[in-house]
Protein backbone atom coordinates (compact mmCIF):
# COMPACT_ATOMS: atom_id res chain seq x y z
CA UNK A 1 0.00 0.00 0.00
CA UNK A 2 1.49 3.29 -0.67
CA UNK A 3 2.36 5.46 2.42
CA UNK A 4 2.75 8.97 1.09
CA UNK A 5 4.77 11.60 2.87
CA UNK A 6 1.99 14.42 3.87
CA UNK A 7 4.50 17.04 5.11
CA UNK A 8 2.39 20.15 5.67
CA UNK A 9 -0.83 19.36 3.88
CA UNK A 10 -3.79 20.33 5.36
CA UNK A 11 -6.83 18.00 5.23
CA UNK A 12 -10.21 19.17 6.39
CA UNK A 13 -11.51 16.03 7.70
CA UNK A 14 -15.75 15.97 7.84
CA UNK A 15 -16.88 12.65 9.72
CA UNK A 16 -20.27 11.96 9.32
CA UNK A 17 -22.81 10.09 11.22
CA UNK A 18 -21.74 6.35 10.67
CA UNK A 19 -20.61 3.76 12.76
CA UNK A 20 -17.46 3.33 10.51
CA UNK A 21 -17.04 6.84 12.61
CA UNK A 22 -14.66 5.39 14.92
CA UNK A 23 -12.69 4.62 11.55
CA UNK A 24 -11.51 8.17 11.56
CA UNK A 25 -9.21 8.40 14.71
CA UNK A 26 -7.33 5.91 13.26
CA UNK A 27 -7.02 8.00 9.90
CA UNK A 28 -6.55 10.92 12.11
CA UNK A 29 -3.58 9.64 13.75
CA UNK A 30 -2.06 8.05 10.62
CA UNK A 31 -2.28 11.61 9.11
CA UNK A 32 -0.83 13.24 11.71
CA UNK A 33 2.10 10.77 11.66
CA UNK A 34 2.88 11.73 7.96
CA UNK A 35 2.76 15.20 9.04
CA UNK A 36 -0.15 16.54 7.98
CA UNK A 37 -2.47 19.28 9.28
CA UNK A 38 -5.81 17.90 10.04
CA UNK A 39 -8.93 19.84 11.09
CA UNK A 40 -11.96 18.54 11.85
CA UNK A 41 -15.46 18.91 11.43
CA UNK A 42 -18.22 16.88 13.06
CA UNK A 43 -21.43 16.77 11.95
CA UNK A 44 -24.25 16.48 14.54
CA UNK A 45 -24.81 12.80 13.53
CA UNK A 46 -21.09 12.17 13.92
CA UNK A 47 -20.91 13.56 17.32
CA UNK A 48 -23.10 9.93 18.12
CA UNK A 49 -20.41 8.09 17.29
CA UNK A 50 -17.38 9.64 18.22
CA UNK A 51 -16.84 12.65 20.79
CA UNK A 52 -15.37 15.94 19.94
CA UNK A 53 -12.81 15.58 22.71
CA UNK A 54 -11.23 12.34 21.09
CA UNK A 55 -11.41 13.90 17.69
CA UNK A 56 -9.28 17.48 19.01
CA UNK A 57 -6.96 15.22 21.19
CA UNK A 58 -6.11 13.33 18.15
CA UNK A 59 -6.02 16.03 15.82
CA UNK A 60 -4.51 18.41 18.30
CA UNK A 61 -6.88 20.80 16.64
CA UNK A 62 -9.89 22.18 17.77
CA UNK A 63 -13.36 20.50 16.18
CA UNK A 64 -15.76 22.48 14.51
CA UNK A 65 -19.12 21.33 15.11
CA UNK A 66 -21.69 24.19 13.86
CA UNK A 67 -22.61 26.46 11.67
CA UNK A 68 -23.70 29.27 13.95
CA UNK A 69 -21.16 28.99 16.26
CA UNK A 70 -19.85 32.81 17.23
CA UNK A 71 -16.93 32.08 18.58
CA UNK A 72 -15.73 29.84 15.67
CA UNK A 73 -17.30 32.21 12.53
CA UNK A 74 -15.11 35.55 14.32
CA UNK A 75 -12.24 33.24 14.52
CA UNK A 76 -12.64 30.99 11.14
CA UNK A 77 -15.31 31.43 9.19
CA UNK A 78 -16.96 28.54 7.71
CA UNK A 79 -16.07 30.01 4.08
CA UNK A 80 -12.40 30.14 5.43
CA UNK A 81 -12.32 26.99 6.60
CA UNK A 82 -13.27 25.48 3.44
CA UNK A 83 -10.73 27.23 1.52
CA UNK A 84 -7.62 26.38 3.98
CA UNK A 85 -7.06 22.93 3.21
CA UNK A 86 -5.65 21.19 0.37
CA UNK A 87 -8.28 18.49 -0.15
CA UNK A 88 -11.07 18.22 1.72
CA UNK A 89 -12.31 14.50 3.19
CA UNK A 90 -15.72 13.37 4.10
CA UNK A 91 -15.18 9.59 5.99
CA UNK A 92 -17.63 7.90 6.66
CA UNK A 93 -20.12 9.59 3.54
CA UNK A 94 -23.58 9.20 4.35
CA UNK A 95 -26.20 8.34 2.41
CA UNK A 96 -27.50 11.73 3.46
CA UNK A 97 -24.00 13.86 2.92
CA UNK A 98 -23.47 12.33 -0.37
CA UNK A 99 -27.24 13.55 -1.26
CA UNK A 100 -26.38 16.87 -0.42
CA UNK A 101 -23.44 17.19 -2.20
CA UNK A 102 -24.90 15.83 -5.24
CA UNK A 103 -27.86 18.43 -4.56
CA UNK A 104 -26.06 20.96 -3.28
CA UNK A 105 -27.52 21.56 -0.02
CA UNK A 106 -26.01 23.94 2.36
CA UNK A 107 -28.04 22.76 5.90
CA UNK A 108 -25.32 22.36 8.41
CA UNK A 109 -21.86 23.26 8.76
CA UNK A 110 -20.51 20.12 6.86
CA UNK A 111 -22.42 20.80 3.99
CA UNK A 112 -21.99 24.43 4.13
CA UNK A 113 -17.76 23.70 3.72
CA UNK A 114 -18.31 21.18 1.05
CA UNK A 115 -20.81 23.51 -1.07
CA UNK A 116 -17.85 26.72 -0.22
CA UNK A 117 -15.02 25.12 -0.94
CA UNK A 118 -12.55 25.32 -4.04
CA UNK A 119 -10.13 22.38 -3.08
CA UNK A 120 -10.87 18.79 -4.48
CA UNK A 121 -13.21 16.57 -2.14
CA UNK A 122 -12.33 12.72 -1.39
CA UNK A 123 -15.29 11.06 -0.08
CA UNK A 124 -15.63 7.66 1.57
CA UNK A 125 -18.60 6.14 1.52
CA UNK A 126 -20.03 3.82 4.38
CA UNK A 127 -23.64 3.01 5.11
CA UNK A 128 -26.07 0.20 4.82
CA UNK A 129 -26.06 -2.20 1.52
CA UNK A 130 -29.26 -1.41 0.72
CA UNK A 131 -28.92 2.41 1.43
CA UNK A 132 -25.84 2.32 -1.02
CA UNK A 133 -27.72 0.01 -3.52
CA UNK A 134 -30.40 2.18 -3.81
CA UNK A 135 -31.04 3.76 -6.90
CA UNK A 136 -31.20 7.36 -5.32
CA UNK A 137 -27.90 6.99 -3.40
CA UNK A 138 -26.61 5.22 -6.68
CA UNK A 139 -27.84 8.66 -8.91
CA UNK A 140 -26.42 10.66 -6.10
CA UNK A 141 -22.91 8.87 -6.23
CA UNK A 142 -22.54 9.37 -10.07
CA UNK A 143 -23.88 13.10 -9.69
CA UNK A 144 -21.00 13.74 -7.67
CA UNK A 145 -18.93 12.03 -9.51
CA UNK A 146 -19.29 13.84 -12.00
CA UNK A 147 -18.80 17.19 -10.21
CA UNK A 148 -15.71 16.08 -9.93
CA UNK A 149 -15.76 14.55 -6.06
CA UNK A 150 -13.14 11.15 -6.19
CA UNK A 151 -14.30 8.57 -4.27
CA UNK A 152 -12.48 5.74 -1.92
CA UNK A 153 -14.55 2.14 -1.30
CA UNK A 154 -17.15 1.18 -0.23
CA UNK A 155 -15.93 -2.50 0.51
CA UNK A 156 -17.96 -5.51 0.03
CA UNK A 157 -17.93 -7.56 3.80
CA UNK A 158 -20.33 -8.40 6.78
CA UNK A 159 -21.45 -5.33 8.45
CA UNK A 160 -22.47 -3.65 11.61
CA UNK A 161 -26.16 -4.34 10.93
CA UNK A 162 -25.78 -7.97 10.05
CA UNK A 163 -26.26 -7.66 6.58
CA UNK A 164 -23.45 -8.54 3.85
CA UNK A 165 -22.43 -6.81 0.73
CA UNK A 166 -20.67 -3.06 -0.69
CA UNK A 167 -20.79 -0.40 1.82
CA UNK A 168 -18.49 -1.00 4.44
CA UNK A 169 -16.25 2.31 4.81
CA UNK A 170 -12.49 1.92 2.96
CA UNK A 171 -10.00 1.01 5.80
CA UNK A 172 -7.75 4.07 7.07
CA UNK A 173 -4.69 2.76 5.33
CA UNK A 174 -6.83 2.61 1.63
CA UNK A 175 -8.13 6.34 2.62
CA UNK A 176 -4.72 7.70 3.14
CA UNK A 177 -3.43 5.71 -0.12
CA UNK A 178 -6.00 7.89 -2.18
CA UNK A 179 -5.51 10.81 0.49
CA UNK A 180 -2.03 10.69 -1.19
CA UNK A 181 -3.09 10.19 -4.90
CA UNK A 182 -5.54 13.18 -4.80
CA UNK A 183 -2.81 15.60 -3.75
CA UNK A 184 -0.11 14.14 -5.79
CA UNK A 185 -2.46 15.08 -8.78
CA UNK A 186 -2.70 12.80 -12.06
CA UNK A 187 0.82 11.25 -13.38
CA UNK A 188 2.01 13.39 -16.30
CA UNK A 189 2.48 9.98 -18.02
CA UNK A 190 1.29 11.12 -21.54
CA UNK A 191 3.06 14.46 -21.54
CA UNK A 192 4.98 15.09 -25.06
CA UNK A 193 2.49 12.62 -26.70
CA UNK A 194 -0.32 13.44 -29.61
CA UNK A 195 -3.65 11.08 -29.04
CA UNK A 196 -6.61 11.27 -31.49
CA UNK A 197 -9.84 10.15 -30.01
CA UNK A 198 -13.26 9.56 -31.57
CA UNK A 199 -16.24 9.20 -29.68
CA UNK A 200 -20.37 9.53 -30.13
CA UNK A 201 -22.40 7.73 -33.23
CA UNK A 202 -22.16 9.03 -36.82
CA UNK A 203 -25.55 10.20 -38.47
CA UNK A 204 -25.71 9.33 -42.18
CA UNK A 205 -28.15 11.21 -43.96
CA UNK A 206 -31.28 9.86 -45.30
CA UNK A 207 -32.58 13.54 -47.02
CA UNK A 208 -32.62 17.22 -45.01
CA UNK A 209 -34.91 15.72 -42.30
CA UNK A 210 -33.68 11.82 -42.34
CA UNK A 211 -30.18 10.11 -40.50
CA UNK A 212 -29.33 7.08 -39.97
CA UNK A 213 -27.22 6.71 -36.17
CA UNK A 214 -27.00 4.12 -33.21
CA UNK A 215 -27.73 4.77 -29.62
CA UNK A 216 -24.06 5.96 -28.31
CA UNK A 217 -23.89 8.62 -26.26
CA UNK A 218 -20.49 9.54 -26.52
CA UNK A 219 -19.69 9.36 -22.56
CA UNK A 220 -16.75 6.47 -23.22
CA UNK A 221 -15.15 8.50 -25.77
CA UNK A 222 -15.19 11.70 -24.07
CA UNK A 223 -13.99 9.90 -21.12
CA UNK A 224 -10.40 9.00 -22.31
CA UNK A 225 -9.88 11.94 -24.31
CA UNK A 226 -10.35 13.89 -20.80
CA UNK A 227 -7.71 11.49 -18.77
CA UNK A 228 -5.40 11.82 -21.30
CA UNK A 229 -5.76 15.14 -21.31
CA UNK A 230 -5.20 14.76 -17.28
CA UNK A 231 -2.13 12.88 -18.12
CA UNK A 232 -1.14 15.48 -19.73
CA UNK A 233 -1.39 14.66 -23.69
CA UNK A 234 -2.55 16.68 -26.71
CA UNK A 235 -5.84 15.45 -26.99
CA UNK A 236 -7.57 15.56 -30.96
CA UNK A 237 -11.17 14.92 -29.92
CA UNK A 238 -13.53 13.77 -32.94
CA UNK A 239 -16.72 13.36 -32.35
CA UNK A 240 -19.81 12.44 -33.73
CA UNK A 241 -22.83 14.21 -32.76
CA UNK A 242 -23.55 14.07 -28.88
CA UNK A 243 -25.30 15.60 -26.10
CA UNK A 244 -21.88 16.26 -24.00
CA UNK A 245 -20.23 19.48 -23.30
CA UNK A 246 -17.26 19.73 -25.36
CA UNK A 247 -14.16 18.91 -22.59
CA UNK A 248 -11.86 22.27 -22.24
CA UNK A 249 -8.31 21.33 -22.77
CA UNK A 250 -8.61 19.16 -25.96
CA UNK A 251 -9.27 20.23 -29.61
CA UNK A 252 -12.36 19.14 -30.73
CA UNK A 253 -13.48 18.44 -33.97
CA UNK A 254 -17.29 18.43 -34.56
CA UNK A 255 -18.34 16.08 -37.16
CA UNK A 256 -21.70 14.21 -38.53
CA UNK A 257 -21.06 11.33 -40.78
CA UNK A 258 -18.25 8.25 -40.97
CA UNK A 259 -16.70 10.49 -44.28
CA UNK A 260 -16.75 13.26 -42.14
CA UNK A 261 -15.08 11.68 -39.18
CA UNK A 262 -11.90 9.71 -41.63
CA UNK A 263 -11.16 12.95 -42.72
CA UNK A 264 -11.57 14.71 -39.47
CA UNK A 265 -8.45 12.11 -38.33
CA UNK A 266 -6.27 12.63 -41.82
CA UNK A 267 -6.23 16.30 -41.11
CA UNK A 268 -5.24 14.91 -36.84
CA UNK A 269 -2.32 12.87 -37.89
CA UNK A 270 0.47 12.17 -36.92
CA UNK A 271 -0.27 11.09 -34.02
CA UNK A 272 1.18 8.59 -30.98
CA UNK A 273 -1.79 6.78 -30.86
CA UNK A 274 -5.24 6.54 -31.91
CA UNK A 275 -8.58 5.40 -29.57
CA UNK A 276 -11.50 4.40 -32.31
CA UNK A 277 -14.22 4.83 -29.26
CA UNK A 278 -16.40 6.02 -31.83
CA UNK A 279 -19.26 4.00 -32.80
CA UNK A 280 -19.17 4.28 -36.61
CA UNK A 281 -22.24 3.64 -39.07
CA UNK A 282 -21.40 0.53 -41.20
CA UNK A 283 -23.93 1.89 -43.80
CA UNK A 284 -25.19 4.64 -45.48
CA UNK A 285 -27.85 6.35 -48.25
CA UNK A 286 -26.05 5.15 -51.26
CA UNK A 287 -28.08 8.60 -52.71
CA UNK A 288 -28.95 11.04 -50.28
CA UNK A 289 -32.43 12.78 -51.24
CA UNK A 290 -32.08 16.54 -52.02
CA UNK A 291 -35.36 16.89 -50.65
CA UNK A 292 -37.34 15.51 -47.88
CA UNK A 293 -38.93 12.00 -49.40
CA UNK A 294 -42.18 12.07 -49.72
CA UNK A 295 -45.37 9.62 -49.05
CA UNK A 296 -46.25 8.61 -52.00
CA UNK A 297 -50.05 7.50 -51.74
CA UNK A 298 -51.09 3.85 -52.23
CA UNK A 299 -47.45 3.24 -53.41
CA UNK A 300 -46.03 2.25 -49.72
CA UNK A 301 -42.44 3.52 -48.97
CA UNK A 302 -39.31 2.60 -50.88
CA UNK A 303 -36.78 0.65 -49.61
CA UNK A 304 -33.33 2.62 -48.95
CA UNK A 305 -30.42 1.62 -50.84
CA UNK A 306 -27.43 1.60 -48.41
CA UNK A 307 -23.25 1.50 -49.17
CA UNK A 308 -20.89 0.50 -46.99
CA UNK A 309 -19.05 3.46 -45.13
CA UNK A 310 -15.19 3.25 -45.06
CA UNK A 311 -14.06 1.13 -41.85
CA UNK A 312 -12.19 4.00 -40.66
CA UNK A 313 -10.12 1.82 -38.18
CA UNK A 314 -9.41 -0.56 -40.69
CA UNK A 315 -8.23 2.58 -43.36
CA UNK A 316 -5.67 3.56 -40.48
CA UNK A 317 -4.82 0.54 -39.18
CA UNK A 318 -3.46 -1.21 -42.06
CA UNK A 319 -1.81 1.90 -43.77
CA UNK A 320 1.69 1.91 -43.71
CA UNK A 321 2.29 5.72 -43.94
CA UNK A 322 -0.66 6.80 -41.66
CA UNK A 323 -0.91 4.21 -39.37
CA UNK A 324 -0.01 5.78 -35.50
CA UNK A 325 2.42 3.74 -33.33
CA UNK A 326 -0.52 2.66 -31.24
CA UNK A 327 -3.84 1.71 -32.73
CA UNK A 328 -7.03 0.93 -30.23
CA UNK A 329 -10.06 -0.63 -31.75
CA UNK A 330 -13.33 -0.85 -29.73
CA UNK A 331 -16.01 -4.30 -30.88
CA UNK A 332 -19.44 -3.62 -29.49
CA UNK A 333 -20.96 -7.07 -29.34
CA UNK A 334 -24.11 -8.78 -28.14
CA UNK A 335 -22.85 -11.89 -28.46
CA UNK A 336 -19.27 -13.94 -28.71
CA UNK A 337 -17.41 -10.85 -27.47
CA UNK A 338 -13.98 -12.13 -27.30
CA UNK A 339 -14.28 -14.27 -30.66
CA UNK A 340 -15.71 -10.91 -32.65
CA UNK A 341 -13.29 -8.96 -30.66
CA UNK A 342 -9.79 -10.80 -31.57
CA UNK A 343 -11.52 -11.38 -35.16
CA UNK A 344 -11.63 -7.48 -35.47
CA UNK A 345 -8.24 -7.26 -33.91
CA UNK A 346 -6.80 -9.07 -36.75
CA UNK A 347 -8.79 -7.64 -39.69
CA UNK A 348 -8.62 -4.15 -38.76
CA UNK A 349 -4.75 -3.96 -37.83
CA UNK A 350 -5.40 -2.55 -34.43
CA UNK A 351 -2.62 -3.17 -31.12
CA UNK A 352 -5.97 -3.49 -29.05
CA UNK A 353 -9.49 -3.73 -29.26
CA UNK A 354 -11.76 -2.87 -26.17
CA UNK A 355 -14.30 -5.14 -26.46
CA UNK A 356 -17.89 -4.37 -24.64
CA UNK A 357 -20.77 -6.11 -24.19
CA UNK A 358 -23.97 -3.94 -25.65
CA UNK A 359 -26.99 -5.87 -25.58
CA UNK A 360 -30.12 -4.14 -24.33
CA UNK A 361 -29.63 -5.43 -20.46
CA UNK A 362 -26.03 -4.43 -19.91
CA UNK A 363 -27.28 -0.84 -19.82
CA UNK A 364 -24.10 0.67 -21.78
CA UNK A 365 -25.33 2.68 -24.08
CA UNK A 366 -26.22 6.03 -22.25
CA UNK A 367 -25.33 4.46 -19.07
CA UNK A 368 -22.11 5.39 -16.92
CA UNK A 369 -20.84 1.95 -16.47
CA UNK A 370 -18.74 -0.01 -18.49
CA UNK A 371 -17.84 -3.72 -18.43
CA UNK A 372 -14.76 -3.99 -20.63
CA UNK A 373 -12.48 -6.59 -21.81
CA UNK A 374 -9.37 -5.46 -23.28
CA UNK A 375 -8.08 -8.21 -25.89
CA UNK A 376 -5.04 -8.30 -27.66
CA UNK A 377 -2.46 -10.40 -29.18
CA UNK A 378 -1.26 -11.33 -25.39
CA UNK A 379 -4.44 -12.32 -24.47
CA UNK A 380 -7.73 -11.23 -22.79
CA UNK A 381 -7.45 -8.29 -19.98
CA UNK A 382 -10.95 -8.77 -18.16
CA UNK A 383 -11.86 -5.18 -16.29
CA UNK A 384 -14.27 -4.88 -13.53
CA UNK A 385 -17.26 -3.26 -14.15
CA UNK A 386 -16.44 0.28 -13.47
CA UNK A 387 -17.58 4.07 -14.38
CA UNK A 388 -16.83 4.95 -17.45
CA UNK A 389 -14.65 7.64 -16.37
CA UNK A 390 -12.55 4.50 -14.65
CA UNK A 391 -12.51 2.24 -17.42
CA UNK A 392 -10.84 5.73 -19.45
CA UNK A 393 -7.98 5.93 -16.68
CA UNK A 394 -7.32 2.28 -16.80
CA UNK A 395 -7.18 2.74 -20.33
CA UNK A 396 -4.70 5.67 -20.52
CA UNK A 397 -2.63 4.08 -17.84
CA UNK A 398 -2.10 0.95 -20.16
CA UNK A 399 -1.53 3.72 -23.44
CA UNK A 400 1.13 5.13 -20.87
CA UNK A 401 2.57 1.67 -20.37
CA UNK A 402 2.43 1.22 -23.54
CA UNK A 403 4.97 4.07 -24.72
CA UNK A 404 7.15 3.86 -21.19
CA UNK A 405 8.12 0.76 -23.00
CA UNK A 406 10.80 0.73 -25.64
CA UNK A 407 10.32 -2.73 -26.76
CA UNK A 408 6.39 -1.91 -26.84
CA UNK A 409 5.94 -5.65 -26.24
CA UNK A 410 2.07 -5.61 -25.14
CA UNK A 411 0.82 -5.78 -28.62
CA UNK A 412 2.71 -4.66 -31.94
CA UNK A 413 0.55 -4.58 -34.89
CA UNK A 414 -1.88 -7.66 -35.14
CA UNK A 415 -0.66 -9.16 -38.43
N1 LIG B 1 -15.21 1.24 -36.97
C1 LIG B 1 -14.67 2.10 -37.91
N2 LIG B 1 -15.32 2.31 -39.09
C2 LIG B 1 -16.47 1.68 -39.37
C3 LIG B 1 -17.02 0.79 -38.42
C4 LIG B 1 -16.36 0.60 -37.22
O1 LIG B 1 -13.61 2.68 -37.66
N3 LIG B 1 -17.07 1.90 -40.51
C5 LIG B 1 -14.46 1.00 -35.74
C6 LIG B 1 -15.15 1.44 -34.47
O2 LIG B 1 -14.83 2.76 -34.13
C7 LIG B 1 -14.59 0.46 -33.46
C8 LIG B 1 -14.33 -0.79 -34.27
O3 LIG B 1 -14.25 -0.36 -35.62
O4 LIG B 1 -13.38 0.92 -32.92
C9 LIG B 1 -15.33 -1.85 -34.17
O5 LIG B 1 -16.61 -1.37 -34.37
P1 LIG B 1 -17.89 -2.34 -34.41
O6 LIG B 1 -19.09 -1.54 -34.75
O7 LIG B 1 -17.95 -3.14 -33.15
O8 LIG B 1 -17.48 -3.32 -35.55
P2 LIG B 1 -17.83 -3.45 -37.05
O9 LIG B 1 -16.58 -3.42 -37.84
O10 LIG B 1 -18.90 -2.50 -37.43
O11 LIG B 1 -18.35 -4.94 -37.13
P3 LIG B 1 -19.78 -5.56 -36.89
O12 LIG B 1 -20.77 -4.49 -37.15
O13 LIG B 1 -19.80 -6.69 -37.86
O14 LIG B 1 -19.77 -6.04 -35.46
Amino acid sequence: MLEPSLLDKRILLIIGGGIAAYKCLDLIRRLKERGAVVRCVLTRAGAEFVTPLSVSALSGEKVFQDLFDLTDEAEMGHIQLSRDADLVVVAPATADLIAKMATGRADDLASTVLLATDKRVLMAPAMNVRMWQHPATQRNVAQARQDGVLVVGPNEGAMACNEFGPGRMAEPAEILAAIGAALAGPAQSLAGRRIVVTSGPTHEPIDPVRYIANRSSGKQGHAIAIAARDAGAEVVLVSGPVRLDDPPGVTIVHVETAAEMLDAIKQALPADALVMAAAVADWRVARENAQKTKKQAGSGPKPLELTENPDILATIGTSSQMRPQLVVGFAAETENLIENAAAKLKKKGANWIVANDVSPASGVFGGDRNTVKIVSRDGVDALPTLSKAEVASTLVSRIADFFGDDNRHSGGQAG
